[in-house]
């Protein structure tokens, strides 16, 4: 067989993506934290608690970082910690983050920053939260800037908010997440206000740091019909696509909103997208079905026979990252892939996960679509929201009763994928010699 290597640009972004509330630990003053103590939340009762201890020492796993060739890392910053009542400011929690961006400076990694990743301060979720726009708009706003005006000189690169499909739905429509509701009105509200709270800070982004890069990670899901010969199915599997996937690229690159029109509450929305993040991880097969009018009548399962990772979290679809960068590359605009990975705490997985997801980007490369980085998530194992410490996502496991570290393989495999900004032959040979031959024919 001729040996091959898959190059990736020069400049390309290898990182690792985490968030706040998921590794810093103590987040005490959040919607989540409460959440979490209330019984019935959380499986198996479990609690972030002091999760991986990042508010003491990130730089321990920063260094870890480094070591494994990364040069970018996306994080978030916790609303709660830094304005912790409603309009005053905790100067040492953004003296904290700037330690932290800096501290990523100092280790060749270039720092992403995303200012909503799930979390409320206490105070704004019992004002309300996102149900309230007239509440959340102006103080997200503010937060926003102080947050630039803090960190700007370290960072140019912002995530203004992560998933609002997936937070709405969770919280809003499956109610397994605060604030715990399943109200399709609310739902679609809650999106509104998100959509507008983005484009208020797209706004203050650029007039504190003109030249910055602003954007969001946006999750996205294929979903594929059961049966593709059926009308029904392929309906079904649209609307969803529709509603969690397209509703959001629409409005904020074309200013309309299935559902619920375009109207005035879109009005300057439209056209605040410098980058698009795309958040991918799994595909589901979608079955018409009238009973499931939550679900916009689709009834969603895993393919049969196909790989899934651990805990039922879905089926393994490295394809699907090919066909979702591919779709987004119609709007112009550069793109990251701010989230992709699984849960697999034994690691049996995640090299051949890895390799055969790369490969799916490389060849979106090759089509020359803009794709500038990759932040796999996550770095380390962390507390997974309603699954707690069930599922592993981490290139490094975590023991969080001790706070161990040990370097998984895949993380292993990564190290030398950023290292050699490459994939090569003897990596494959190496890490995940069974698709060799499904890869790389010949
Ligand atoms: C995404 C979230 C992230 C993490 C991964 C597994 O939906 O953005 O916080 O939980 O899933």
């Amino acid at each position: 067989m001729p040996e091959f290597t898959l190059h990736f640009p020069p400049d390309f972004r290898w990182g690792t993506a985490t968030s706040a509330h998921q590794v810093e630990g103590n987040n005490t003053n959040n919607d989540w934290w409460r959440w979490e103590q209330e019984e019935g939340h959380i499986l198996r009762g479990h609690r972030s608690g002091r999760a991986c201890d990042w508010w003491e020492r990130a730089e321990e796993d920063f260094d870890r970082a480094a070591a494994m060739h990364q040069n970018a890392h996306r994080l978030s910053v916790e609303w709660s910690r830094i304005e912790p009542q409603d309009g005053v400011w905790d100067e040492a929690a953004l003296e904290r983050y700037r330690t932290m961006v800096q501290g990523l400076r100092q280790r060749g990694i270039e720092p992403m920053v995303t200012l909503h990743h799930f979390t409320n301060p206490l105070w704004l979720a019992d004002m309300g939260g996102w149900e309230r726009e007239e509440v959340v708009i102006p103080r997200f706003r503010r937060f926003v800037r102080r947050v630039v005006e803090a960190l700007g000189d370290l960072v140019d690169l912002w995530c203004t908010l992560n998933e609002m499909n997936v937070y709405a739905v969770q919280g809003y429509l499956m109610g397994v997440w605060p604030p715990g509701k399943q109200d399709f009105g609310l739902t679609m509200r809650v999106l509104r206000t998100m959509l507008r709270a983005h484009a208020a800070a797209y706004e203050a982004i650029h007039q504190v740091q003109p030249e910055a890069r602003v954007g969001i990670a946006h999750a996205m899901i294929i979903f594929d019909p059961a049966n593709p010969g059926s009308p029904l199915d392929r309906w079904a599997a649209r609307q969803q696509d529709k509603l969690f996937n397209q509703a959001i690229l629409d409005a904020l690159l074309r200013g309309r909103l299935p559902l619920l029109g375009g109207g005035p509450f879109l009005r300057g929305v439209r056209g605040t997208l410098d980058w698009i993040g795309l958040n991918y991880y799994t595909r589901r097969m979608v079955a018409f079905d009238r009973r499931e009018a939550k679900a916009l009548f689709g009834r969603n399962f895993i393919k049969e026979g196909a790989e899934q990772s651990d805990g039922g979290y879905g089926e393994v679809y490295p394809k699907g990252l090919f066909r979702l960068l591919r779709r987004l590359s119609r709007y112009g605009l550069p793109l990251y892939v701010t989230e992709n990975g699984l849960p697999d705490a034994d690691d049996d997985q995640r090299p051949r996960f890895l390799i055969t997801h790369l490969r799916q980007l490389w060849k979106a490369l090759q089509g020359n679509i803009p794709v500038y980085g990759y932040y796999h998530w996550s770095l380390v194992d962390n507390f997974e929201w309603a699954e707690g410490w069930t599922l592993r996502f981490g290139l490094i496991e975590v023991d969080p009763e001790t706070q161990e570290r040990r370097m998984r393989p895949s993380g292993e495999l990564y190290g030398e994928i950023c290292r050699a900004n490459a994939i090569t032959h003897e990596m494959v040979a190496r890490y995940a010699p069974e698709v060799m031959e499904r890869l790389f024919p010949g």
